[in-house]
């Protein structure tokens, strides 16, 4: 949800800036800007579009010369994506300018006080409206910038991380949070501002994260200070040493970061296991876990709050939990429990699921959660995320920067994470023999290489995306552990090819979908051997008999669904509760083969971003 990058140093900022706009396109592709102080003016490019058609108009426009400067990448919330509504957003006086990721929602009566003082817009966003306030209280209050932003923040309602510039100060920018993150990158005589360290990481491993409500003058040759927005009080900056490489957050000669993050699940789940598992002596240690474990073992229930992708993986978990743990859970929307009042108890725990560790309606529901007593374990990627920071404990998943926005390797390690709660929890309740523990364990250690070798069917699923790339519609279909990934074989189709798809629970399909099929449907079948193997059979024959155009994920050498199916696609055999780490990896394949076959943008598809911080 928009991406905000700053510099202000001894270095020319437009190539910083241009390059971490890059980088954080995943926040919000629709249109951009920056703003660069020469010395004597500030000078501005935006535009409509992606950050490529920005560099653009720039190198063919203006020379932004400069080494202090501010750039955004935006996610339209108020206001269409055009050049106008573009960030950097200019006071009136054109004095100041701002870069905001979030949203101010008294935006509409602030403006109304701001026009009768005869101040005009020319933009629909909440973002004017914020900088013309800031100026307001500048010349009324007759304050310094950093004053007025607090003043401002403190009338405002909402979310944000902003950066301001006083061209009249250009040693200083002042930035805050609230809801949005903001990192500040601490180099030699010089700092960098940004949404997340990857606009940085090259110049330097020292990063700020701001916490909520928190905000910084960032001035040249002066340490930063950090102060609470409300109340004014001082706050010692925690200096991180960030453990993030430049490889991380490059393709690495894949065509896209979503085909580099797919065949990045072997290595990725290794990541997430290593150090916590040690199957040879039957050992799961997560410290999050371990050092709550009553809570845990006392829990009445387990509520999962989660979003999309994510939520399928809270979904996956349920089976697995109940099955291995033997602890009833339920697996909630967190846009929905947020507001439905939900019956929250004092022994509950609440595992929140989030890749970014940012979405906004999963923070919501956590902090709901912990209003009413309840223990909160959050299970995200992004370390020293918000979500991180709000839960009481959590395990990260360490599957590195997840850049594709739609999410593959997030998926499968947040799964593995829950798998390993699922085990410990299990074996600590007595719920699962301990012959069934170890064995587990042991199985887990082969799923890398199991997902290797599901990922050379890739030419093969190749082939069958060519024939169905010009569908109009998909129906996606498993059952047990595997009505999860078919959602997520759904969501992953429609979010990145556009093309219509649903997932169901098989048996479902004959009150309703059934009514859809024609020779011109494809329906993805899950049919691996454990879990209801024979029945998902029969739900196959019905859409034969239907002239329903079949592509099943089978296990090797399955030879009874092959003289069904018009496609099979293999997976080796696994455990059923693990059979979800391996079936999503086809069907990740066929959604990106689609795409790419119908030239769409893969890793940034239209209308989304990676991190949804407004609700
Ligand atoms: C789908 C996708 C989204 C996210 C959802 C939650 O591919 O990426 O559905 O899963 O926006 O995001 P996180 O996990 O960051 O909370």
């Amino acid at each position: 949800m928009c991406g905000i990058v700053g510099y202000i140093g001894k270095e020319q900022a437009y190539p910083i800036i241009l390059k971490g706009l890059k980088r954080l396109e995943y926040r919000g592709y629709d249109s951009a800007g920056i703003a660069i102080y020469d010395g004597n003016d500030l000078n501005i490019c935006k535009t409509k579009g992606k950050v490529a058609d920005l560099q653009h108009k720039c190198e063919s426009e203006i020379a932004l010369k400069g080494t202090v400067g501010i750039g955004h990448t935006r996610w339209a919330t108020h206001g269409e994506p055009n050049d106008v509504n573009s960030h950097p957003h200019c006071s009136n006086s054109g004095k100041l300018a701002i870069i905001h990721n979030g949203i101010i929602e008294n935006y509409e009566s602030l403006k109304t006080e701001l026009q009768n003082r005869g101040y005009i817009f020319s933009s629909d966003t909440d973002t004017e409206v914020l900088v013309n306030l800031i100026e307001d209280i500048m010349i009324n209050e007759k304050v310094k910038l950093g004053k007025a932003v607090q003043i401002a923040l403190n009338q405002t309602i909402g979310a944000y991380a902003i950066a301001v510039f006083d061209r009249t100060k250009p040693n200083e920018i002042v930035v805050a949070r609230l809801g949005s993150p903001l990192a500040i990158g601490v180099g030699d005589d010089e700092y960098y501002i940004a949404s997340d360290a990857s606009p940085f990481i090259e110049y330097t491993k020292k990063a700020i994260y701001l916490e909520d409500g928190e905000m910084a003058v960032v001035r040249l040759g002066k340490k930063i200070k950090v102060r609470k927005i409300k109340d004014d009080s001082l706050v010692d900056p925690y200096v991180q040493k960030l453990q993030l490489n430049l490889d991380q957050i490059e393709k690495a000669g894949y065509e896209h970061f979503m085909l580099k993050e797919i065949y990045e699940q072997p290595s990725a789940i290794k990541d997430t296991y290593r150090g916590r598992m040690l199957a040879d002596r039957g050992i799961i240690r997560m410290a999050g876990v371990d050092d709550n474990l009553e809570k845990f073992l006392n829990a009445k229930r387990i509520i999962v709050v989660a979003c999309g992708t994510s939520w399928h993986a809270g979904l996956v978990s349920e089976y697995i939990f109940e099955d291995l743990a033997r602890i009833p859970v339920e697996v909630e929307y967190a846009s929905e429990f947020r507001y439905r009042n939900p019956v929250i108890n004092k022994d509950d725990v609440v595992i929140a699921i989030s890749q970014s560790g940012e979405t906004a309606d999963t923070m919501a529901a956590i902090k709901l959660a912990k209003e009413n007593g309840a223990f909160v374990f959050g299970v995200c990627n992004v370390v020293g995320s918000s979500i991180s920071r709000e839960t009481h404990a959590g395990a990260y998943t360490h599957a590195g920067p997840e850049i594709g926005v739609a999410s593959t390797k997030a998926f499968t390690t947040q799964i593995t994470i829950l798998s390993l709660m699922a085990l410990k929890l299990g074996k600590a309740k007595g719920s699962i023999s301990n012959s069934d523990y170890h064995m587990y364990l042991n199985e887990m250690e082969q799923i890398p290489s199991k997902i290797e070798k599901a990922l050379q069917s890739n030419d093969h699923i190749m082939k069958v995306a060519a024939v169905y790339k010009n569908a109009k519609n998909c129906l996606y279909l498993g059952r047990g552990y595997n009505f999860p990934v078919a959602l997520e074989g759904a969501l992953k189709l429609k979010e990145i090819s556009y093309i219509h798809a649903e997932g169901y629970p098989a048996a479902e399909m004959k009150h309703g979908p059934i009514a859809l099929i024609d020779e011109h449907m494809p329906v993805v079948v899950i049919a691996t051997k454990k879990g209801h193997y024979e029945k998902v059979v029969s739900n196959i024959q019905e859409i034969k008999s239907r002239k329903g155009k079949i592509i099943a994920v089978v296990t090797e050498g399955d030879t009874s669904v092959k003289n069904i199916a018009d496609h099979v696609i293999e997976v080796p055999e696994t455990f059923e509760a693990l059979t979800p780490l391996l079936t999503t990896i086809p069907l990740q394949l066929f959604s990106y083969h689609i795409a790419v076959m119908l030239g769409k943008n893969v890793d940034q598809p239209r209308n989304l971003a990676k991190s949804v911080t407004v609700e």
